[in-house]
């Protein structure tokens, strides 16, 4: 059930560098669009307009969650925390995300490991020339999870290159937008990412528990959340 003060805030992020020309912007734009028609405030971040610094696996992070590298993860973080429900998008580059995608993806793994998003709903979209598109849809809606966050579905769209194509999907995205919405507002129960999300804490409670006096703060709110008994 809906328990946040105002609206339900939807964010929405996506990887394509051809920001407002890209058709993967416009998918996850209609998916806003239906959940703003649910009365969810929505809004939009253009990846590739961000400073995102590569991860180079130095492991700082480790210590108390801050990034050696000074650039814009902390504030988008920050975003997705205030955030409801968050909606992944990605053009399919090479049957796979795009690089810009990806290597936000890799900034978040501290998050993955203290799990500081779970609770909250999402879901993805993907467009693509013509292959891919399913697999990338799976790969975001694979991320949330590792987020600790419950997708409630995605839509990929094949253009074939055609100009206006993406407009196939409109329907399936605004649809798919009112469900997260409905998830935020009315709750959203699925058993089988259910047990995928307790399997991930069950593998991160040992990092949890070696960092005890590192990540206290981290640690305590496992133990509050019933993480850790
Ligand atoms: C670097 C690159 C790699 C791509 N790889 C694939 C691919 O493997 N399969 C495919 O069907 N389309 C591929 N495409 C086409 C894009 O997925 C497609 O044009 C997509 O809709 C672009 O989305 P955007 O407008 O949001 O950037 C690729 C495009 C680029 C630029």
């Amino acid at each position: 059930m809906y328990q946040g003060v105002g609206k339900m805030k939807i964010l929405a992020i996506h990887g394509s560098p051809r920001t407002i020309r890209s058709s993967t912007r416009k998918l996850a734009g209609f998916v806003l669009e239906g959940a703003a028609d649910a009365g969810a405030e929505t809004e939009i971040i253009d990846l590739a307009d961000y400073r995102i610094i590569p991860c180079t696996a130095c492991d700082a992070c480790a210590l108390n969650g801050i990034c050696v590298n000074d650039d814009d993860v902390p504030a988008l973080l920050a975003r997705m925390n205030e955030a409801d429900a968050i909606v992944f998008g990605s053009p399919v580059y090479v049957d796979n995300i795009s690089g810009q995608m990806k290597v936000f993806f890799d900034r978040l793994a501290d998050a993955i490991h203290y799990q500081v998003l779970a609770g909250k709903f999402g879901c993805a979209v993907a467009t693509t020339a013509g292959s891919g598109g399913d697999d990338v849809v799976a790969y975001l809606n694979h991320v949330l999870n590792y987020l600790g966050v419950v997708s409630v579905g995605g839509v990929s769209i094949a253009t074939g290159e055609k100009p206006g194509a993406v407009d196939a999907g409109e329907p399936a995205a605004r649809a798919l937008g009112e469900k997260l919405a409905g998830a935020i507002r009315d709750g959203y129960v699925d058993p089988a990412q259910d047990a995928i999300l307790a399997d991930n804490r069950a593998y991160f409670t040992a990092l949890v528990l070696e960092n005890r006096d590192l990540r206290t703060e981290e640690y305590e709110r496992w133990v509050r959340m019933g993480w850790i008994r």
